[in-house]
């Protein structure tokens, strides 16, 4: 499989079977919630619902086990020889734009988990139509407490599980207190958006718009990072 996934790819660039199916799947998400996106603006709840939940778990299902099976991207570890490109294109153009383009993904993931939280809180069925709630939303501090409390035991679990299989280290270590740092620091801002937008409705519009918003930046980034690396600047990478 991963063997297969090396195979020149299908748009006949310098892409691999891999990146070319990755960047299909992000063209094809993103139409996605770009078509929800507007059912919501046309009052059609019911299909926005089904279109971004839908959506969004696929998306992150394929990208999550994708990376997995990668070992998280090749050019982390080949560096600079998957970049055919000069060192100015690498070190000034190519390398800011990924950083940032891997931020956004962050951001993004991090949305896709909290929106479709905030959806069903917010959300209440009227007369057969799924329509936002115009009412306070919000989490008092035991909720809060309860859920960081359980996402850590969750994590503690899943820690010692891969310790006691495959060995303790220093890396595994950072990763899952990465992850709770990134968790609590979800918490504490969502503790602040709270108190600027305390109606769910309004809250699932404003910070829907911007989790859209990202996404459409995700993938122009993501986009031109392709055509660098498979049509511009082709290096080593194959
Ligand atoms: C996961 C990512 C999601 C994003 C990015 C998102 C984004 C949005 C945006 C931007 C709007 C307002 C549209 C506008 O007025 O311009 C909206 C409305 C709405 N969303 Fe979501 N949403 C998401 C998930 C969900 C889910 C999972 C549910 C249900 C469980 C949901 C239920 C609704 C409802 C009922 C409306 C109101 C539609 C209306 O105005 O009648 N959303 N959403």
């Amino acid at each position: 499989m991963l063997e297969w996934l090396k195979q020149p790819g299908f748009y006949g660039t310098h892409a691999t079977i891999g990146a070319d199916l990755s960047q299909s799947m992000a063209t094809l998400f993103t139409v996605l919630f770009v078509i929800g996106w507007f059912q919501a603006k046309r009052r059609q709840g019911h299909t926005h619902h089904w279109l971004m939940l839908g959506g969004m778990v696929a998306m992150l299902g394929f990208f999550t086990s994708y990376y997995l099976f990668r070992q998280l991207g090749v050019l982390a570890f080949e560096g600079k020889e998957g970049f055919g490109g000069s060192d100015f294109m690498y070190h000034k153009v190519f390398i800011p734009l990924l950083t940032f383009h891997i931020t956004l993904v962050v951001i993004g993931l991090v949305m896709a988990v909290y929106m479709i939280v905030l959806g069903f809180r917010a959300q209440v069925m009227a007369s057969g139509k799924r329509i936002l709630r115009d009412a306070l939303l919000q989490t008092s501090w035991t909720k809060m407490g309860t859920i960081l409390g359980g996402i850590t035991a969750v994590l503690l679990l899943l820690f010692t599980s891969r310790v006691v299989t495959s060995g303790f280290s220093t890396r595994k270590l950072m990763v899952y207190l990465g992850l709770l740092f990134l968790i609590g620091i979800v918490f504490a801002i969502e503790v602040a958006i709270q108190r600027i937008w305390p109606n769910g409705e309004r809250r699932h519009r404003v910070l829907g718009r911007f989790t859209m918003i990202i996404y459409c930046i995700l993938f122009v980034t993501g986009s031109i990072t392709y055509t660098m690396l498979y049509i511009l600047y082709p290096g080593k990478i194959g």
